[in-house]
């Protein structure tokens, strides 16, 4: 991979023994890049794919095992009804033209969030890739699409309550990792490091559960212009965090 000089500088810092295993981020800030530059918003979620692009080339480069992009969530349908076409869009193009690479690369796709509620073909794109990319051990990318974090603990209630009414599972053998299993995150481990760009410091609806103990990395920068040397800054500044878990120092 071509990286610049700054680049190369940062990922010799790093701590090749200490990359945070699971990264999340929230893709935020494309409206206002391209509001900035007298364009559409649309412009912006153009331009939003191109750092998608890099960002998961980067982590997977530097040996992280799970990134968890925000890419559209249950609030967002509140949009205008041309921003949320152009947004049902871009998983099928950008699967369509990636998905070679992605594959070469051995990195697995996965969805979170209530596919079945997408227009037909953007739940098409995503399943194809799902499947293609199922037996890849590498790298695993999880689109959060048509994603809501309350929703999701709410279907996670419903499903164990169901169990529970049918005699599947006793009350009292509700633990936890219970819950955990009925996410759509299933049994992967929590984020290690969130990282939200463009300035705004709040979650949005977005990992609730899964964050309790996630380091979180802030930037004023659009995710347009998010890029190798932003991640590989989020990782070093992770790097530097002393994750106690409510225990103390050791
Ligand atoms: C938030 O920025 C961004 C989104 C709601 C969409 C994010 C989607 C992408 C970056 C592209 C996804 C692509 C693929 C391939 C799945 P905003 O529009 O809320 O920005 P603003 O806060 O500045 O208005």
């Amino acid at each position: 991979m071509n990286l610049t000089t700054r680049e190369k500088e940062l990922l010799q810092k790093i701590d090749s023994k200490r990359v945070p295993y699971h990264v999340a981020i929230i893709m935020d800030g494309n409206g206002r890049w391209a509001r900035k530059r007298g364009l559409p918003r649309i412009a912006g979620h153009r331009a939003g794919v191109n750092s998608l692009k890099e960002t998961i080339r980067i982590a997977d480069q530097l040996g992280v095992k799970i990134l968890t992009l925000y890419t559209f969530s249950t609030e967002n349908w509140k949009r205008p009804s041309r921003e949320v076409k152009f947004l049902m869009k871009l998983p099928e193009e950008y699967l369509s033209k990636e998905i070679d690479e992605l594959c070469e690369k051995n990195i697995c796709i996965k969805s979170m969030g209530e596919i079945a509620g997408l227009p037909d073909h953007t739940r098409k794109a995503v399943e194809e890739a799902i499947i293609k990319t199922e037996e890849n051990t590498g790298l695993i990318v999880n689109f959060a699409l048509n994603y809501g974090s309350r929703g999701e603990i709410l279907r996670a209630v419903k499903k164990i309550s169901r169990l529970v009414s049918d005699g599947s599972i006793k009350e009292d053998d509700i633990n936890e990792d219970t819950i955990s299993a009925f996410l759509y995150s299933g049994r992967q481990p929590d984020p290690d490091l969130l990282i939200r760009p463009s300035g705004e410091l709040r979650l949005s609806n977005f990992l609730l559960w899964q964050m309790a103990y996630t380091e979180f990395w802030f930037t004023e920068t659009y995710w347009p212009d998010f890029n190798k040397e932003h991640f590989l800054e989020a990782v070093l500044d992770y790097q530097k965090r002393n994750r106690r878990y409510g225990g103390l120092t050791k």
